[in-house]
């Protein structure tokens, strides 16, 4: 089993308490960065690690801190939305190891000169945000948050806010709005979080298992965290396995790790719900383009996963197997965009709407010869032309699906009806001719 970093002692008892997480060597991090290191000695250290955010877009870390403007007050928000499907690993850091993620966000303002953190919990994560809301109440009562943290002369005020369960809220600007009491719109960029964020501020803005990597990597070093991963892609990363698999769940494993692992090795998924074959994956979370079976030894990792035609994304792994009709699918995960797009400007507003309709009528028998262009057309108006990437993920699934299982549209449509249903009432008819064959009974007229 590889090395695990920041799921290791995940499931160890009283983790989630100050006195349990100590106990195991937290802190010391802390400790030892306020004694013996400059602000800039750990920019550099997480630079070097070649950490790359957790959030979605794998952007490196250290230069991500690197872009903040001069001018103070600094603000960090660490983000901890977690909404996209597929995706419920910070929702576990959170809530059996809150401390881990207090102590990255306080090294994280330290290393970039930050006076107020805010830790912006997803609000139906009752539990979590109930964890993060205890262990800063410790947190502060030991001395580790407030003025003068440690004897060092360093200040520091950290917040938890929860949000109002808005998937457009993860969206680094639209969180600054809602934390800023607004309605969570996207901002315009320029200016970018690292020059004007929260409250005008010069603000870095990292993923919940960001953060949480950090006190290891002062612990142990750049060089350490670098020595696990692929060359561009370093480290480890918590894959959430879901969907046909026996055995879901959330698996930490070194960048680099092939789909097959993951989803077929007996310490990890186990194979396919039932011994079904695989019909594809949805690698990164829904918003992640849809890989065919046949890419189920692409390696975890940001380049071997683009390669392959898809991102990384949030690591929400979701399997799918033969028995899942691919229109059905792709509609779910439509109504999800629909319902989640903010409305602020018009082709994901009016586009994510139609494209339900136009799969609901698919779905149910209505659909038309043209429906399957004009799925694509309309992504191709929302892809690239809205004004924050909840468009282009709107299109993602029904793009990759229209691209990988063609037939099973046209078949919706020339049938009015799903194409895996059919095969598999064809089939059990066929296995029970078979049988009956066996059984020495004459064959029945097909
Ligand atoms: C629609 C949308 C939803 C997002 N949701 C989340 C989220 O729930 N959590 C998260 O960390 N990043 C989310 N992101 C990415 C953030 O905007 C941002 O890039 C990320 O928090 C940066 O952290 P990182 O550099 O550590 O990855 C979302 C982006 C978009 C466009
Ligand atoms: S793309 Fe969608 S979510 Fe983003 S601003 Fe436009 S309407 Fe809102």
């Amino acid at each position: 089993m590889p090395e695990l970093i920041i799921t290791k002692n995940i499931d160890a008892p009283g983790l989630d308490t100050l006195k349990g997480y100590r106990k195991r060597g937290g802190y010391k991090s802390l400790a030892k960065a306020l004694k013996e290191y400059q602000p800039d000695d750990i920019l550099e250290m997480v630079k070097k690690s070649g950490l790359r955010g957790r959030g979605g877009a794998g952007f490196p870390t250290g230069m991500k801190w690197g872009f903040l403007a001069k001018n103070q007050p600094r603000y960090l928000c660490c983000n901890c939305d977690e909404s996209e499907p597929g995706t419920f690993k910070d929702r576990m850091l959170m809530e059996k190891n809150p401390h881990q993620l207090i102590e990255g966000v306080i090294l994280t303002s330290y290393a970039c000169r930050v006076s107020v953190a805010f830790i912006y919990v997803r609000g139906e994560l009752a539990l979590a945000g109930r964890q993060i809301e205890r262990a800063i109440e410790e947190a502060y009562g030991a001395g580790l948050i407030g003025k003068n943290i440690l004897g060092s002369g360093y200040d520091l005020e950290v917040i938890m806010h929860r949000g109002a369960g808005a998937y457009i809220c993860g969206e680094e600007s639209a969180l600054m709005e809602s934390l800023e009491g607004r309605r969570g719109y996207p901002r315009l960029k320029p200016p970018f979080p690292a020059a004007v964020g929260l409250y005008g501020g010069p603000t870095v803005i990292n993923n919940c298992e960001t953060l949480s990597t950090i006190p290891a990597i002062v612990k142990n070093g750049a060089d350490w965290y670098a020595s696990f991963g692929t060359e561009k892609s370093k480290g480890t990363r918590v894959f959430c396995l879901s969907g046909h698999v026996k055995k879901p769940g959330n698996y930490e494993l070194p960048l680099g790790t092939p789909l097959r692992t993951l989803i077929y090795d007996e310490e990890y998924g186990g194979g396919i719900l039932d011994d079904k074959q695989l019909k594809a994956i949805i690698p990164g979370g829904s918003s992640t383009f849809m890989l065919g079976a046949d890419k189920v030894d692409t390696p975890l990792d940001f380049e071997a996963i683009a390669a392959a035609g898809s991102m990384l994304g949030s690591g929400g792994v979701v399997v799918i197997h033969e028995d899942t009709c691919i229109v059905g699918a792709a509609l779910r995960m439509t109504e999800f965009y629909r319902d989640e797009s903010c409305g602020k400007c018009t082709p994901c507003r009016e586009g994510t709407y139609w494209l339900t309709e136009i799969y609901e009528r698919l779905e149910h028998g209505r659909g038309k010869e043209s429906d399957i262009d004009l799925l694509m057309d309309i992504c191709d108006n929302i892809s690239g032309k809205s004004f924050c990437p909840l468009g282009d993920a709107a299109t993602s699934p029904i793009t990759s699906s229209i691209k990988l299982f063609r037939e099973e549209y046209e078949y919706h449509v020339r049938h009015g009806r799903c194409m895996v249903g059919d095969q598999h009432a064809q089939q059990e008819t066929l296995l029970a001719g078979a049988q009956s064959v066996h059984a020495g009974a004459p064959a029945k007229e097909m």
